[in-house]
Order: C-alpha cells, then sequence, then structure tokens
C-alpha cells in the first residue's frame, strides 16, 4: 500500500471543480419533506415562537404556502394538525370533515402533482396528550390500533399520498395496511417511523402542535435512546408488517442507527430532523455563534452520508433554495 509522500489527499481538494467531481453525496430537492402545522380558520399565518420561520396555517393559507414550497424545488410536504376540539380517544383525527382531510383536499385540487404525506397519530387530538387511547395511566395498544387504522383510511379517502404513522404502538404498520387494503388503498404507501426515540428534541414541536402530554411522558411506547440493537428489530418487525419507507427520528444524535439500518435493509430510509435539531441551529445563528445556512446544509448532507434518502426537515424550503442557487461548499 503506497503512503505519503506518493499519496496526497489534497490533490483532490485543490480548487471547487475536482471537489465537486470528488463529492460522495450530495443533496437533492426532491427528497426533502417540509412539515406543515395546518389550523382551524382562514387567513392565518401565524409564526410559531419555538420555531424560528415555521408558522401555523389555516387551510387556505397552506395551500399558498406549499405552492412557493414547490416552487422551491421541495418534493413533498408532511401535515400535522391542530384540531378544533380535543377528547379522549382523539376522535377527531378519523373525521372525514377533520382539519388534515379538509387541507388534503385543498391541496389536491390546487396543487395536484405535490406528495401529501400525513402524520398518523393521536397526541395532537386527545385531551390527555397522549399517542393513544387510555387504559388508566397507560396507553392501550390494541385499542390504539384500530383507532390508527380508522384514522389512516380516513386520510386516505381524503386524498393522502403517503401514511406516515408516528404513534409507536406494536403492531400498527399491520393493523394499518390491511385496514387501507380492505377499504380500497392498496397502492397507498406507508412511512413508517419505525425507530423513534422518546427525545429531549421534540420540546419545540409540542408547542408548536400543542400535543405536549398532561402527565407522565412518552417513554412507555417510544424508544429508549439508548438501544440501538433494538432499533433493528423495530426495523425488521416494520418491514415484515409491510411498511414501504422506514424513518429514524431524531437525526443527527442516532446517525449510527440510520447508518446500522442502511447496511442490513433495502428499503428506502428516511431520517426526521427534528423540531429541536432545527431550533438549534436558528437560535445559535440568531446569536451570532454560527452561519444558519452552512450549517443546515452540513446537517443535512451528513444525514444523507450516513445513509438517509429522504429528509424530512423544517430547513427544507431553505435548503431547496440554496440548491437551485447551485450551493456548493
Ligand atoms: C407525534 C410526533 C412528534 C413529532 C412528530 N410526530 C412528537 C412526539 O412524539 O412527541 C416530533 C417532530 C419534531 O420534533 O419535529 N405525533
Amino acid at each position: 500500500m503506497p503512503g505519503f509522500p506518493e499519496v496526497r489527499l489534497r490533490r483532490l481538494r485543490q480548487s471547487p471543480a475536482l471537489r465537486r467531481m470528488a463529492r460522495e453525496t450530495r443533496l437533492a430537492t426532491d427528497q426533502l419533506i417540509l412539515p406543515f402545522f395546518v389550523c382551524p380558520g382562514s387567513g392565518v399565518e401565524s409564526p410559531i415562537a419555538a420555531l424560528p420561520g415555521v408558522c401555523h396555517h389555516s387551510v387556505d393559507r397552506l395551500v399558498e404556502a406549499a405552492r412557493h414550497a414547490r416552487a422551491d424545488g421541495v418534493g413533498a410536504v408532511l401535515l400535522f394538525g391542530l384540531p378544533e376540539s380535543k377528547d379522549a380517544t382523539g376522535s377527531s383525527a378519523w373525521s372525514d370533515d377533520g382539519i388534515v382531510q379538509r387541507a388534503l383536499r385543498a391541496l389536491g385540487a390546487e396543487l395536484p402533482g405535490l406528495v401529501k404525506i400525513v402524520d398518523v397519530c393521536f397526541c395532537e387530538y386527545t385531551d390527555h396528550g397522549h399517542c393513544g387511547v387510555l387504559r388508566g395511566e397507560r396507553v392501550d395498544n390494541d385499542a390504539t390500533l384500530e383507532n390508527l387504522a380508522r384514522q389512516a383510511v380516513s386520510l386516505a379517502a381524503a386524498g393522502a399520498d403517503v401514511i406516515a404513522p408516528s404513534d409507536m404502538m406494536d403492531g400498527r404498520v399491520g393493523a394499518i395496511r390491511r385496514a387501507l387494503d380492505q377499504a380500497g388503498h392498496a397502492e397507498t404507501p406507508i412511512l413508517s417511523y419505525a425507530v423513534k426515540f422518546a427525545s429531549a428534541f421534540y420540546g419545540p414541536f409540542r408547542e408548536a402542535a400543542g400535543s405536549a402530554p398532561a402527565f407522565g411522558d412518552r417513554r412507555g411506547y417510544q424508544m429508549d435512546p439508548a438501544n440501538g440493537r433494538e432499533a433493528l428489530r423495530e426495523a425488521a418487525l416494520d418491514v415484515e408488517e409491510g411498511a414501504d419507507i422506514l424513518m429514524v427520528k431524531p437525526a443527527l444524535p442516532y446517525l449510527d442507527v440510520l447508518a446500522a439500518l442502511r447496511r442490513r435493509c433495502n428499503l428506502p430510509l428516511a431520517a426526521y430532523h427534528v423540531s429541536g435539531e432545527y431550533a438549534m441551529l436558528r437560535a445559535a445563528a440568531d446569536r451570532g455563534m454560527l452561519d444558519y445556512e452552512r450549517a443546515l446544509m452540513e446537517s443535512l448532507l451528513a444525514i444523507r452520508r450516513a445513509g438517509a434518502d429522504l429528509i424530512v426537515t423544517y430547513g427544507a424550503r431553505d435548503a431547496a433554495r440554496l440548491l437551485a442557487a447551485g450551493w456548493s461548499e
């Protein structure tokens, strides 16, 4: 094996053109997914304090914001709903007139080519803020499965292109797959939040979505951040149950899990660069501590390099704009 001085790795770093030629990983705008928070009313576009640059949108404004995002090259949107009312089971989540169902119909009518992904979960819809039906202080897994299936079918009927369950109940991918197939939605894919950790990085999202649990936490259903092997078991079960795409969430603190999954699994992989990951960049940039654009692009590139095909990020539109303008470090 030759070494220095015959080998000089700096040779290929001399110029922008050589660096671009030797570059192993690239970002593409059509693999970026932008989350939206849809709220009741009309004409609403109100900034979310915990997430700089992100707003609550009523359906009419959502359509306009999604139109701009798409014009900038963003491939897909991920929808979260803030319902008019909440109850113990989260029943507004499967109402055909629910907030996300209405958003789907409007987006479908106005922006037919846009990929509409929907989050399937109950924490935004229950009055206690947990991700399913309670029995005592625990979430009842199997009772929640029935409701998840209902929610998924209702969203597919309203025009969702991809169903993305994030609740972390056991068996939910299979339950949703069977319900979709029986209801005539055999062609609707499932993007499973297969590996979702009980993370402190969801903090800003819970303020944005009004979904903080009223008591306790989510450690009884979301994964222990210490567990890498268990993540592979979660992923394997979702593959068996019929998931079409697997997601790891959060992204940057779990790149090892993403890389391990990439080696073992041939499904497309997604990663969720979550609210806290994004908010950290914005907060540090606001204080002059780092350059938001460069830090965002480096983060997204790292997530791709570790093995993600798709990336959900609140910075999707910023990144798409930078890429369209020829971004290259
Ligand atoms: C649950 C859900 C959460 C996020 C996406 N789906 C929050 C949670 O599990 O508490 C977090 C996303 C983010 O932090 O950006 N429906």
